[in-house]
């Protein structure tokens, strides 16, 4: 992982935001080669299931065919909608502060054993920063209790490594970064989504939030798409967009940052299909990935346990991947597929009343109405068919955008060797990226800067730049010219050489087998077309 970081900032790919002034934390800049990265991850996904989708054919696994489109939302909407979504009074992680080092932990992040040591037993803690917390647990009790590391067998330990969520009372608890017990506060409610204020004259009432997902804007315009297209159920909405969570530990990268973006599908469907529709949502996304190259064991779909569930969905699947921080054995979401019933639009018709999905809706205002009701809107739907009115179901495959591109980017990051100019084997750095998101589809290159070589690139290299983002470079042995390319995971390389002002042809490298051919002049774009887009 510390390869791929470094890579990533030496050839462009990520940088810390505002890296000048030490950065901050949990947001993060795509460098040149990023943001053609990642526009071509979000393209990607937008052509596969919006506008290249078939819609007048039944897909392989559907109950029969459907529609697609897509909306583009604001990013701060009416604070109702965070009212009636629930994320304004359930969106929200524990914290724990320190009272001694003042720093806060997610509480259930905060892992520790316990141990005794001297006659007095702790709870020996490390934070959720901690790369090792075995280890970092270790030097923490061995502080606390006054012993050297050669010392380390005076500690007795008791069970295996535990969260903090498991631990009752906090005045035996170690914190993560203090010298003395029972320094950790009692766990706290703390909101994810950023708050901000409308309009210049400030004041509670004009708080509005930066949208925590993109989901929400689609639920809320459901009926505008509706009756402005004729669109009719089965059909899905799309939106691709930033959402922002004040997460209390971003980490791993871009993994869990607090601006991302998200590639969010809200499928509506008639209910007594929607278990269909379910499956059939969770296959194809899941294969989608395949297709875009994560494979093997590395990816895997995990069905959530029937207690995972929210109380509305009937089912729940996540689209995983070993990322190469995790520990072995562990995966990281990529993707959620969610059925998630007839919740979100009723939620925004009628707000949420059932005391058991959320208490505080009970909360009766000044006129002895329920407090955190929808828009009173009628957002069920009618089958101009069969007549037939309801409120349809929801399938929700919800993706991040940073996560995608950053599993293509572990997944692509390759050491092996290629032959260099004198055809000895050199070891070279290789993103083996699909070429359907590498951010240059193709460079090309004059052999040596003569005999009208660089012309006849050139003129290569504007053809293919009206289709496609290519790379021209003419500088330095064409072996280091190429290891760049790998490095930047450009997946060929066209070479202009003596035979190619002889005979009209140039050679084409492939990045992963290393395979060269010649084509003609004339016949690179179709070739290099034929080669991304198949
Ligand atoms: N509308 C449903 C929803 O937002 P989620 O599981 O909270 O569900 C969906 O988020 C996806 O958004 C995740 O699978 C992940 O890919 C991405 N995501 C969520 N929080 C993120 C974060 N802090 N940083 C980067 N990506 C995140």
């Amino acid at each position: 992982m510390e390869k791929l970081v470094s890579l990533c900032k030496r050839r462009g790919f990520l940088f810390q935001s505002s890296e000048i002034y030490g950065g901050i934390n949990g947001f993060w800049d795509y460098g040149p080669l990023g943001v053609e990265l990642k526009r071509n991850v979000k393209e990607a996904w937008w052509r596969d299931m919006v506008t290249g989708h078939d819609d007048l054919s039944t897909m392989p696994g559907a109950p029969e065919p459907y529609e697609m489109t897509g909306l583009d939302c604001t990013i701060i909407m009416h604070p109702q909608v965070w009212k009636c979504s629930g994320h304004y009074d359930l969106f929200h992680d524990y914290m724990v502060d320190c009272r001694q080092s003042k720093r806060r932990y997610r509480h259930d992040q905060v892992v520790g054993r316990w141990v005794e040591a001297k006659g007095q037993i702790v709870f020996a803690t490390a934070g959720s920063d901690s790369d090792h917390p075995e280890a970092d647990i270790e030097r923490n009790a061995l502080k606390f209790f006054g012993l050297r590391t050669k010392q380390a067998d005076q500690l007795k330990w008791d069970g295996v490594m535990v969260s903090l969520t498991t631990v009752d009372d906090f005045s035996q608890v170690l914190g993560p970064d203090a010298k003395e017990l029972g320094t950790l506060t009692e766990p706290r409610e703390y909101n994810l989504m950023f708050k901000t204020i409308v309009g210049a004259l400030g004041g509670e009432e004009n708080a509005a939030f930066l949208r925590p997902e993109t989901a929400q804007g689609i639920f809320v315009n459901f009926k505008n798409v509706v009756d402005s297209s004729r669109v009719r159920v089965p059909f899905g909405i799309a939106q691709i967009g930033k959402s922002f969570r004040n997460e209390i530990t971003p980490r791993n990268f871009t993994f869990r940052s607090r601006e991302f973006e998200q590639m969010e599908i809200e499928f509506f469907c008639h209910p007594n299909s929607s278990a269909e529709w379910y499956t059939y949502w969770r296959n194809r996304r899941f294969q989608w990935y395949i297709d875009m190259g994560l494979a093997g064991d590395k990816l895997r779909l995990r069905e959530h346990d029937p207690d995972e569930l929210s109380h509305y969905s009937t089912g729940t699947a996540d689209v995983e991947y070993a990322f190469p921080f995790l520990p072995a054995g562990e995966y990281g979401e990529l993707e959620g597929i969610a059925h998630r019933g007839d919740f979100d639009l009723r939620s925004h018709m009628e707000g949420k009343l059932d005391p058991e999905s959320n208490p505080l809706t009970l909360e009766l205002d000044e006129n002895g109405k329920p407090r955190h009701r929808g828009s009173g809107k009628d957002l069920t739907y009618r089958d101009d068919i069969t007549n037939e009115r309801y409120t349809p179901h929801v399938i929700e495959p919800s993706a991040g955008a940073d996560r995608a591109t950053l599993a293509f980017l572990c997944e692509a990051y390759t050491e092996d060797e290629a032959p260099d100019e004198n055809g000895k084997m050199q070891s070279r750095v290789v993103m083996k990226l699909h070429p359907r998101i590498a951010p240059l589809k193709a460079a090309v290159f004059p052999l040596v800067k003569k005999d009208g070589m660089p012309e006849m690139a050139q003129d290569i290299y504007r053809s293919l730049k009206k289709k496609f983002n290519v790379f021209y470079d003419e500088k330095g042995a064409v072996g280091r010219r190429y290891r760049r390319q790998d490095e930047a995971g450009t997946p060929f390389c066209i070479t202009v050489d003596g035979e190619s002002i002889s005979d009209g042809t140039v050679t084409i490298r492939h990045r992963d087998t290393l395979e060269q051919w010649r084509v003609k002049k004339d016949d690179v774009v179709a070739e290099i077309d034929k080669l991304v887009n198949g």
